[in-house]
């Protein structure tokens, strides 16, 4: 065990120049920049997808976005409230979040959708059949 390294020394292994190749390093070294670009525009590609205009239609929304929370028990059930909910207050709602819930923007859910979406919601049938 030494306490200090050993210098490293180059060591001709078949009569070259045992000296390191400038080209080799920055070859290896553009392959590992192409990577990180690739890796980089690969994560930009599914962001774009998120755009306003995306939604067919209020039920499209709603089961893409809403229902991921509001039919799995992390949220309150938000369909065929009747009366109780208004579509102004759907759409409040939505737009400035309430506690658990986050607010979402114009450029994640465009207005038309959302008010479509808050005008059928309150008469959409009840989960559990609506005996
Ligand atoms: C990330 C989960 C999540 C998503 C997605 C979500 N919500 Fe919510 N929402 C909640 C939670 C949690 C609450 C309960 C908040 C509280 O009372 O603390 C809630 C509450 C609500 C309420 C109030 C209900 C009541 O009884 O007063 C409405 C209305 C509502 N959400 C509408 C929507 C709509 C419309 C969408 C789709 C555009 C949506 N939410 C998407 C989690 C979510």
């Amino acid at each position: 065990m030494q306490g200090k390294r050993a210098p490293i020394q180059a060591v001709s292994i078949n009569g070259e120049d045992p000296k390191v190749k400038p080209n080799a390093i920055s070859g290896v070294r553009s392959l590992a920049l192409g990577c990180a670009i690739i890796a980089v525009c690969g994560w930009a590609g599914p962001a774009k997808a998120q755009a306003a205009g995306q939604w067919k239609d209020g039920l499209h929304l709603y089961t893409k976005v809403c229902a991921n929370c509001h039919e799995s028990g992390v949220g309150p059930i938000i369909r065929g409230r009747g009366e109780e909910l208004a579509p102004e207050y759907y759409q409040f709602v939505v737009r400035n979040g309430l506690r658990a819930m986050p607010a979402f923007r114009p450029t994640d859910i465009d207005a038309p959708t959302l008010k479509q979406l808050s005008e059928m919601l309150p008469h959409m049938a009840p989960p559990g059949g609506g005996k």
